[in-house]
């Protein structure tokens, strides 16, 4: 496979841009320059065509380019855009239909990315408890600003230790963010209970995506919501990946947890940018969008007629067509399929998801935590995606990083990659 073009074009990239990409880990090897896009595929500048699991990080659910979004978004272009005044009727649909769907979601607020999203629901919920300290748990990842930017992809000897994300970061913030063991509610009580009173709320990714694919244990997602109401925390469900990817309700609706606060993304609107934060009306009412709030809340672009008429068509699709049965299915053949390969294979390997993300840890038992990943093969891991990026299956080349199936995807599209994960295994064992 050649790239001669992608080299070419990212050398002139690297004059203009720190490093050439927009996102820290959007740099990776082979560095591919994109430029078109359609249903399950990506094509890069030298005309090599992939079938995509990397979805842009999830948001592409239905997939690329996706024709009824795409017209739904022209059309309202067409006719309206952003006034920063007042509300528009676009707006107002979505936000119902939001609510229609998100048991936690009474009220809705809109912005513009997931970011912006946790750090409004961790605001809120510091303001309505009157505390400053806040739970999250190791891996998981809730954006880059400092209230949750520490302890994310923590090398091994950094795990549930202080691991700021970044340098520049207010001590303060770092501090007043305390890491929990996904998993282990023992662990958290007790984080409770020597910060009696001080925790404002806890925030997580129901199914932490960020390192892959881990399943919350059976009760784990009710002990968290009867610890926060036993504690008088709030609990935020950051739904960024799991949010209409999983089911049009989020996770919270599999599940049967409802959180008190909810963050969304990503796969909400199809590809375009769009993000909101849910909760109950008692709480969404404290936002100063409310004559007399006094939490604030503030966005130039928030409502922009792009993010909520695709979030609209993405919903309706959604509504109408059997989206998370193909999605879901296509998932289970490709589970299935993988490890009908490992033990055809002698392979010892778990392969993780839920409906249609996944991914194949190189490992022996099922991980529970963040802790366990350590004991998955990352050299492999990350050849392994390597290898199927040159017979044109882009996975992110990245370790623990998770896989996406859309809606554009296909049977064929499935069956295909497992032929090429077989022959790659072949080659790499
Ligand atoms: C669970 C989760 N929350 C929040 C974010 C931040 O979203 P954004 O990148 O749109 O700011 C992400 C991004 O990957 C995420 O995966």
């Amino acid at each position: 496979m050649l790239n001669n073009k992608s080299k070419e074009l990212y050398e002139e990239a690297k004059k203009h841009t720190p490093g050439g990409v927009h996102t820290s880990i959007r740099n990776v090897d082979p560095q591919l320059i994109f430029t078109k896009s359609e249903g399950a595929y990506i094509y890069d500048a030298d005309g090599n065509k992939y079938v995509d699991y990397q979805a842009a990080f999830g948001p592409f659910v239905l997939g690329h380019n996706y024709e009824t979004v795409n017209e739904r978004v022209i059309d309202a272009l067409s006719k309206t855009d952003l006034y920063g005044v007042g509300a528009t009727d676009l707006e107002i649909e979505c936000a119902e239909k939001i609510t229609q769907h998100v048991p936690s979601a009474d009220q809705v607020l809109f912005c513009n990315s997931g970011s912006e999203a946790t750090y409004h629901a961790i605001r809120l919920s510091r303001a309505i408890t009157n505390r400053t300290k806040l739970i999250k748990f190791q891996g998981c990842y809730h954006g880059w600003h400092d209230y949750v930017a520490r302890n994310m992809l923590s090398a091994p000897e950094k795990i549930g230790k202080r691991d700021p994300g970044s340098a520049g970061m207010m001590e303060e913030a770092i501090d007043n963010t305390l890491i929990c063991t996904f998993n282990d509610l023992d662990n958290v009580e007790d984080t409770f209970n020597k910060n009696k009173n001080e925790i404002a709320a806890i925030i997580l990714e129901p199914i932490p995506h960020n390192i892959g694919c881990i399943l919350p244990e059976e009760g784990f997602l009710q002990g968290l919501r009867d610890l926060c109401d036993k504690h008088g925390a709030l609990l935020i469900f950051d739904e960024v990946i799991t949010g209409f990817r999983h089911d049009l309700g989020g996770y919270q609706n599999v599940s049967g947890v409802t959180p008190d606060l909810t963050t969304m993304g990503k796969a909400m609107a199809n590809g375009f940018p769009m993000a909101a934060v849910a909760g109950k009306e008692k709480y969404m009412k404290r936002y100063n969008t409310n004559p007399g709030g006094d939490v604030w809340f503030a966005g130039t672009f928030n409502g922009h007629a792009i993010g909520t008429s695709a979030a609209m068509a993405t919903m309706e699709v959604m509504e109408k067509e059997p989206v998370h049965k193909h999605i879901f299915e296509l998932g289970d053949r490709m589970r299935s399929g993988i490890r009908e390969i490992h033990e055809r294979l002698g392979i010892e390997a778990y392969v993780a998801g839920f409906g249609s993300v996944w991914t194949t840890y190189f490992m022996d038992f099922e991980p529970k935590n963040y802790t366990d990943l350590m004991k998955n093969d990352a050299e492999m891991y990350v050849a392994f995606r390597k290898k199927l990026i040159e017979r044109g299956f882009f996975k992110m080349p990245m370790n623990i990083k998770r896989n996406h199936i859309s809606y554009s995807h296909t049977k064929e599209d499935i069956d295909n990659t497992l032929q090429a994960i077989e022959d790659v295994l072949k080659e790499l064992v």
